[in-house]
């Protein structure tokens, strides 16, 4: 289990959709290990693949401070069955895009199908944060980003704000 770098926003393999995991071995289970311990380490609620630079369908979430004790999960290439038409907008922000965040629209209630880190089928229901959650890392398996559901006004407000941070941050 190790502590993996968090590529930022401007890394390519952001933008790039992950490919669909074929191998359910200790190679795969490592990778896993992994996203958790950096998921916990950067204080996270979710982490994909992508964003330590591994371009595979992988994610994991850890909600359960806000959304109940079943909302942790590993999933492999998950994919969303059925959304609620019901949205509402609640607070995002992104570890590839530390220091910053905005209201996001999203369904309330969502399916999801997929496989655990073994292989075998996995099916299940989320809603409110863990729902959100899910949809965010799933996002990320896309090439998309939270900034990417917001208004172009509110991309290049948010986007300002951030890359002012980044500034700050390298002139320390
Ligand atoms: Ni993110």
């Amino acid at each position: 289990m190790a502590v993996r770098e968090i590529v930022l926003l401007g890394d390519p393999v952001l933008r790039k959709p992950a490919e669909e995991v074929e191998r359910f071995d200790e190679e795969l289970q490592s990778l896993v290990d992994d996203l958790f311990t950096t998921m916990v380490s950067a204080d996270g609620a979710g982490l994909a693949a992508p964003q330590i630079g591994v371009s595979r369908r992988v994610l994991v979430v850890d909600v359960r401070q806000v959304a109940g004790d079943h909302a942790r999960v590993a999933l492999v290439n998950p994919r969303v069955v059925e959304r609620s038409d019901d949205e509402e907008k609640d607070t995002e922000g992104c570890l590839s895009i530390p220091g910053v965040s905005e209201l996001v629209r999203r369904p309330v209630h969502i399916v999801v199908e997929g496989k655990d880190p073994f292989g075998e089928d996995v099916r299940f229901e989320a809603e409110g944060f863990y729902a959100r959650a899910l949809l965010h890392e799933i996002d990320h398996l896309d090439g998309v980003l939270f900034i990417d559901h917001l208004s172009p006004l509110k991309r290049r407000m948010l986007l300002k704000r951030y890359r002012k941070l980044r500034e700050e941050e390298e002139d320390r």
